[in-house]
Parts: structure tokens; sequence; C-alpha cells
């Protein structure tokens, strides 16, 4: 047996318990094999439903190793699962669509749908971006959002795909919001919604970040000297009991910069004066370089300076198929009650 089939028995062993776990609440998308935590650097695989999606970061498989971890997870899970496999080692983690190791079927390159925590998300092997359409380590912050968002007004940043709106309107909101610059990413959060039909209906609004929280908090819309901005939708003040901010690492646009390493706080500050008195901001970090007792200071000092200060702020961890040897996952996430 090779050292790398080796490696992937030893990661599905330790998830003995929890896949059990999570099939009984109604999940079956997860992570089978977390890189070079569990002994293979750049190599991921992780279930999402009936697919079962390999990707490589660092350098691609042979036909041979892929065809292999296929059938041990197979044999383990007790399932047959459709192959697809993303080979992201070439630049800027960009998935080769030549696909010289491994041609997926049309079956598994299909529209399918997966499970989490009762709910139905749109899977597809492929698509327009380069990720997955559900990233599997907020699966705790959703299951967290689902359990405590009855009658709350829930704003859903960075939306993404909406799995978190998703998980609010699952668990009983009042109204849920999500945002996010990318229309092609909120057109998939309505195929979401419509997976799911008993729940009630989100809104989507596609704008900048900036733009958009600075006017649900009441703030000016900064323009530089000499720069006119582009357009954005005008939106009302407003404010949300339970607010989600989880975004990307770096991102620059005509209104801003996403910077998580340098400026958390431009980010931060508008979203905590969007939440309202007694509620709750849920926010993530996923740069593997910040620590998350610096950011957690930060995040708290931040608070306090605008007059929002945190009542209690408990960590949220991502769950057991993202295991870390340091104890310190790249995802972090912090639920801050004001
Ligand atoms: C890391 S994902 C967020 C993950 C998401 N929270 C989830 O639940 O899966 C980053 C998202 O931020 C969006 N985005 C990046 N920069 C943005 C900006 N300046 N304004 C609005 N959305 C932005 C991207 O379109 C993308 O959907």
């Amino acid at each position: 047996m090779s050292l790398l089939n080796q490696a992937l028995r030893a990661a599905l062993n330790a998830r003995q318990n929890l896949l059990v776990e999570l099939h009984a609440q109604g999940t079956d998308c997860y992570r089978l094999f977390h890189g070079s935590q569990e002994g293979a650097g750049g190599l991921t695989i992780d279930r999402y439903g009936p697919q079962l999606l390999v990707q490589t970061f660092h350098q691609s498989l042979d036909r041979d190793s892929l065809l292999d971890l296929h059938s041990t997870v197979e044999a383990v899970l007790g399932l047959p699962l459709l192959l697809v496999y993303n080979d992201r080692s070439q630049g800027n983690s960009r998935i080769d669509r030549r696909d010289p190791v491994y041609q997926a079927s049309d079956a598994a390159l299909a529209d399918l749908v997966g499970h989490e925590w009762g709910l139905n998300y749109r899977v597809r092997g492929r698509h327009a971006g380069q990720d997955p359409l559900l990233f599997l380590d907020l699966r705790n912050a959703r299951g967290w959002v689902k359990q405590h968002s009855a009658g709350k007004r829930v704003l859903n940043l960075f939306a993404y795909t909406c799995g978190v709106g998703l998980s609010a309107a699952a668990g009983g909101a009042r109204e849920v919001c999500n945002l996010d610059f990318a229309e092609g990413n909120l057109a998939v959060g309505r195929e979401n919604g419509a997976l799911n039909p008993t729940l009630a209906p989100m809104e989507f609004i596609q704008s900048d970040y900036f733009p958009a929280i600075r006017q649900f908090a009441g703030l000016p819309i900064a323009q530089r000297r000499g720069h006119k901005l582009p357009p954005y939708p005008r939106l009302a003040q407003r404010e949300f009991d339970l607010v989600l901010l989880d975004p990307p690492a770096w991102a620059k646009s005509a209104f801003g910069t996403v910077d998580l390493l340098r400026d958390y706080q431009s980010l931060l500050k508008p979203a905590l004066l969007s939440t309202a008195e007694n509620g709750v901001l849920i926010c993530c970090n996923n740069l593997a370089k910040v620590a998350m007792a610096d950011w957690r200071e930060q995040v708290l000092r931040c608070a306090e300076k605008i007059g929002r200060p945190v009542r209690d702020c408990q960590v949220l961890a991502p769950a057991g198929d993202f295991p870390s040897q340091d104890g310190q996952p790249p995802l972090k996430s912090l639920i801050l009650h004001l």
C-alpha cells in the first residue's frame, strides 16, 4: 500500500465517529483528507453528497494514485461516489481545465445536491469560479446560526453562495439579507433557496461591501480625492440582530481594500455599527498567518473604541474534519455578543 493510501486510511479511520454524527444530523458534505495536517501537503479530499472532489494545490496526482484514493474512499464509506479531480497546482490555484490526468464523467459534472444540517445545497464540480460552492470549514458557524436565528434579522456579509443565509432562514429568522458583489455567487444562493422551497424567501443585495455596510451603519461613503466612485445601490440605514462577517483574505475594489492582515478594523467597524444592541456579530479571519490571540485582541479593542464593547466572546472552531496539529486552524471565528 502506498504512503498516500496509508495516510488516507488513517484520516478516514480518525473520522469514524464524526461521520456517524454528521450523517445523523443530515450532513453528507465534509472533508475526508486535510492536506499537510494529515500527511500530504496540498491534497484535499472532500465529499459533497454524491460527489468526491479531490483537489491538489502543490503537485498533480498521477492517475493510478487518484483512482486508488477514490476506490479506498468508496470501500471505507461503503458507497459509490462520482469522482471529480481539480488539479490546482499550476498558477494562482486555478483549476487545470484540460484535465490531462483524469476526465470526470458527465454525471459527476452535472448539477448535484449535497446536504448539510438537513439543508440542500447545489454542488457543481466545475463552474466559472475556482472553489467549491460550499466552504466546508464554516459548517459549525452555519450550524450555530441555524440554532440561534429564530425571530432574528440576519445579515450575511460576503455571502458567497449564501449558506449562512440559508441556515438562518432554516432557523426561523425574521429577515435574511445576503450581500455580495458577485452576481454569479448570489445566483447560486438563489438556487440554494429554490432547493429548499419550504423556507421563507431571502433577500439578495449585489453590492460592494464598503458602500453597502456604511449605508446600513449610517456612515458616509468616503471618496478618494480625484477619484469618482462607480455607481452603487442606495440603501437605507438598517440594523440587524445577527451579523456574519466572513471576508476573503484580500480584495481590492474602487471603494476600499479588504485586507485581513493589515486592516481588519475597517471591515469590522461598520459591521459592528450595523449590529443591534444586544445583537451578535460572528466575525471570521481565514488567514493562517494571523494568530487567534492577536486577532481577538484587535477585534475586542476595535469594538471597545467605537463604543460597542463585547459582553461575551466565544471561539467557534471548525469541526474535526479540519484537524490542526498545533490547534491553530487557519479559519478563526469569534461570536461577539454586544
Ligand atoms: C471567502 S468568500 C466568503 C465565504 C462565505 N462567507 C461563505 O459563507 O461561504 C468571499 C466572498 O466575498 C465576495 N467579495 C469579495 N470582495 C468583496 C467586496 N469588496 N464586496 C462584496 N463582496 C466581496 C466574493 O464575491 C466572495 O463571494
